[in-house]
């Protein structure tokens, strides 16, 4: 394991029962507050994706754009922000996805994603894997090839990484 990784590990802050009893929290704030561990996440994926091609990084709103913008400028990509519901102002596809309760969804302008593009989607976090679902839709509806999704921290307890239908998954950080 690269020895940047322990350092990751120990900036991320469990906050247990939030924001629902049994609910452990993984707070990526104490990670930003932290110049060397934060940049060192940086590098870490972007020493994994510099040279692989990578044409758009989409970012999922709202941890997702914390790490995907450094991340797709270091290697030259455009950036994409994929959003929920009503906040983009130009046409969008939209892609519905089931939460513990009730739905979410997600939004990308269209036009943002050519088909040829290679894509990564970048988030802070996959649990159930419903979010990186839906983002893979949306860029292959556009005839986007995603290449991997890339996220700070896995809970490989949800299996979310089953959702993923063979797309490989790269995480730092594994949380029972
Ligand atoms: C969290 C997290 C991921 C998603 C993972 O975001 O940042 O995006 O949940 O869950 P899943 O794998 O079960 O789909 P959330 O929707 O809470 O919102 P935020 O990023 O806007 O805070
Ligand atoms: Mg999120």
């Amino acid at each position: 394991e690269d020895p940047r990784i322990h350092g990751i590990k120990t900036r991320i802050r469990v906050v247990p029962d939030f924001p629902k009893p049994g609910i452990m929290f993984q707070d990526i704030t104490t990670l930003l507050l932290d110049p060397k561990a934060f940049k060192d996440t940086v590098d870490l994926f972007v020493e994994r994706y510099k040279g692989k091609d990578i044409s758009v990084v989409a970012g999922i709103e709202a941890r997702g754009f914390i790490f995907g913008p450094p991340i797709a400028l270091a290697i030259g990509a455009k950036f994409v922000p994929l959003r929920k519901p009503r906040k983009l102002p130009g046409k969008v596809i939209s892609e519905e996805y089931v939460l513990e309760y009730g739905t979410d969804c997600l939004e990308m302008h269209v036009g943002a994603v050519d088909p040829g593009d290679r894509a990564l989607v970048v988030d802070d976090l996959i649990a159930t894997g419903g979010t990186l679902c839906a983002a893979m839709k949306l860029l292959e509806r556009v005839g986007a090839e995603v290449v991997e999704c890339a996220c700070v921290i896995e809970l490989p307890d949800l299996k979310g990484r089953e959702r993923l239908n063979g797309k490989p998954l790269y995480i730092l950080v594994e949380s029972h």
